[in-house]
């Protein structure tokens, strides 16, 4: 994590910032009084949720004009049958939203919480295969998962001189061996999207050979989603997986749902090895939103609002950056990421640091227009322009 949601931040307020400090003297508080107490009629309640106050989030990809009302309206109705689990239902409905998008089976969905627990769940599944072939810089969080506990190795293909993915070294780095393919389309940090005419015939060849896993996460973001996926491959019976998530561009990355596309077949594995269990309130977001097109489009001209500006300020400063089309920007300070990383947080404003070996790069994301304009303005000086 970028910043420190320190405990000094929870408790640094004390009993009294929470109104607690009257029912820690009484002693013998009931549990509805020491609520009352917490949370007083017209107290402010405490800022625990969303980044601190003052402080620009940029170092998470998250879209922070979400979620769309349609989300919360549905999601604040959820909460009140809080006390059951989540229907078959509510599970259907959003499994059918998806699928009729797409023109494919609601069986060949499967809802996580969040793409992570999906992604994760397929480097479980795949990893004690062989080994997990990937580009050397991609969202690699859920296969070092699978690594960390013994069950996945990631054999990482470099990347071409401008950093993009090198899809004919990594298709020659399949074999009958490989546990998975991973790939991840518009990649994270690059922001760099390969067009569907590139991607889709490399994937369907190495899709021969081994299950394809596409990520997915940011499609809706780039110029030309429909001509970018790879779902036409799961269509046509491919060995491809695809993972989406809400956490982007519906903004809700607080409220954790993603989900797979794939065969009814292995969608059926996937549900088996998937962890949680997604709350109601999560599946109620999403249904309440997935086709809400007035606020995606909001998000959509925000972001990209904030992207011109980011580019704009690279550009004059002379900085090498990677033309994005996603809400997040990876450019070259020229400086060590992690000390820029520290000078911009000692102005409230929190980026990613330093990559693997990719030392001079950063990652800014796209957040509230305002703080974005933080960042502009406060990057020259920190790296000494
Ligand atoms: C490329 C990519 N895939 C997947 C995820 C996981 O997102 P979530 O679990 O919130 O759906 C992220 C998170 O940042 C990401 O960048």
């Amino acid at each position: 994590m970028a910043y420190d949601i320190s405990r000094r931040r929870l408790f640094g307020t004390g009993l009294a910032g929470l109104g607690l400090a009257g029912c820690a003297s009484t002693g013998a508080t009931s549990l509805s009084t020491a609520t009352e107490a917490a949370f007083p009629p017209g107290a402010a309640e405490p800022d625990i949720f969303g980044p601190p106050a003052g402080l620009a989030m940029l170092a998470r990809n998250e879209n922070p004009y979400g979620p769309a009302p349609s989300a919360l309206s549905m999601l604040s109705k959820a909460a009140e049958k809080g006390a059951y689990y989540t229907s078959f239902e509510a599970m259907e409905t959003l499994a059918s939203l998806i699928a009729e998008r797409h023109g494919l089976e609601p069986e060949q969905i499967v809802v996580t919480t969040g793409s992570g627990e999906a992604l994760s769940a397929l480097a479980l599944m795949y990893g004690p295969n062989g080994p997990i072939v990937a580009p050397r810089l991609f969202w690699d969080t859920t296969a070092l998962y699978a690594a960390n506990l013994g069950l996945a190795n990631i054999q990482r293909v470099a990347l071409t001189p401008d950093m993009g993915i090198d899809l004919p070294a990594i298709e020659a780095a399949v074999t009958a061996e490989t546990g998975m393919v991973q790939l991840c389309n518009p990649n994270n940090p690059t922001a760099l999207v390969l067009p569907g005419e590139t991607i889709r015939p490399a994937v369907a060849r190495m899709s021969e050979k081994t299950t394809v896993v596409v990520d997915e996460a940011y499609i809706e973001l780039a110029d030309d989603p429909a001509g970018t996926t790879c779902i036409p491959l799961v269509k046509e019976g491919k060995d491809v997986i695809i993972t989406r998530t809400f956490s982007k561009i519906y903004g809700m990355a607080g409220i954790r749902v993603g989900y797979t596309i794939s065969s009814a077949e292995t969608a059926e594995k996937i549900r088996a090895t998937a962890m949680s269990w997604t709350p109601s309130t999560s599946f109620a977001a999403a249904i309440g939103c997935y086709d809400d097109e007035a606020f995606l489009h909001m998000s959509r001209r925000k972001i990209v609002e904030a992207r011109e500006m980011v580019t704009t300020t690279l550009d004059t400063l002379g900085l090498t950056y990677l033309p994005s089309q996603t809400n997040f920007v990876y450019f070259q300070s020229g400086k060590p990421a992690n000390d820029v990383q520290a000078a911009l947080l000692e102005k409230q404003i929190a980026i990613r640091g330093q990559y693997m070996d990719y030392t001079s790069w950063s990652r800014v994301s796209m957040g509230k227009l305002e703080d974005v304009e933080r960042f502009c303005r406060a990057l020259p000086a920190v790296i000494g322009a």
